[in-house]
């Protein structure tokens, strides 16, 4: 076989290469913005119904999503609003229905209650105060329905707080309103009660500590023109300081 005819025979070989390369390349080419995944309600044609998705059977409910028509998920009974909680309230709830409502509440309606939050002290639509009669007087699972499904102007919070948590803010909401409005009656008979002008002196400040303080009048506060003279006056001895301060001008070691 002459040289030349190997030559040729290699080119082709090659050639024949390339073009079965491409060829089973472009088969199987697959774009990454172009997943094999179902996107979903996106068609497909792999179903005969045209759906990616498979159409539920009916009355099959998906594990934990068994959202009884109960108390627990409803706060209605007979759709009636009603006092009770779903579930005992013990301390570790009111400390989660404290920090969801500090979290999620306070900034419309303030840490107290009140409806003076911060969005609302900047101008949205007055929040409601938890300690008027109006809203006190609402039954407990009234709170949790307002939360899941909002009221007026307020968005309601059902994506944010579990039931289990909503039930937790109205319990705190609850423990609020107890701790403006409680009387005599609601201390256990026996407790030591001390008032708020002892606890002060124990704890080293005067008795009167707690009570509302009164701020003395400021008097000798100088006027805008005397202030202005006063801060012109501290200007000048702030350059002429600058002026006389001792400059370092003296070449650098090394330097030519
Ligand atoms: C973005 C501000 C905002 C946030 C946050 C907010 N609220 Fe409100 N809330 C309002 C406004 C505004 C109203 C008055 C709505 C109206 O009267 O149209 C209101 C009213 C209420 C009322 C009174 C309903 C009635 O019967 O009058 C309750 C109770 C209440 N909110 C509970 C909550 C709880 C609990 C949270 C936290 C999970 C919360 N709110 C978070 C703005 C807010």
């Amino acid at each position: 076989m002459s040289m030349h005819s190997s030559n040729s025979l290699f080119r082709w070989t090659l050639a024949a290469g390339a073009v079965a390369f491409l060829t089973l390349m472009s088969g199987c080419r697959q774009d990454m913005q172009n997943e094999p995944k179902m996107i979903p309600q996106r068609e497909s044609r792999f179903f005969a119904s045209g759906r990616s998705v498979r159409p539920q059977v009916l009355g099959t409910v998906a594990r934990g999503q068994l959202d009884a028509d109960t108390y627990f998920y409803t706060g209605l009974v007979d759709q009636k609003e009603q006092e009770a909680m779903p579930f005992p309230v013990t301390m570790t709830v009111l400390r989660r229905g404290q920090e969801r409502l500090d979290i999620y509440c306070a900034p419309c309606h303030s840490r107290v209650g009140n409806g003076r939050g911060m969005i609302v002290e900047r101008g949205y639509k007055p929040a409601g105060n938890f300690q008027d009669p109006t809203i006190r007087n609402k039954p407990l699972s009234h709170y949790f329905r307002v939360m899941t499904e909002g009221y007026g102007a307020m968005p309601d919070y059902a994506s944010q707080l579990t039931p289990q948590d909503r039930w937790a803010v109205a319990a705190y909401i609850r423990a609020l309103q107890l701790s403006q409005n409680a009387t005599m009656d609601d201390v256990p008979a026996g407790t030591n009660i001390q008032t708020l002008a002892e606890i002060s002196q124990q704890m080293g400040y005067s008795a009167n500590f707690p009570s509302e303080w009164t701020v003395p009048e400021l008097t000798d506060v100088p006027t805008a023109s005397e202030m202005k003279a006063a801060i012109d006056a501290r200007k000048k001895t702030i350059s002429t300081t600058t002026q006389n301060a001792p400059r370092n001008n003296s070449p650098r070691k090394g330097a030519k």
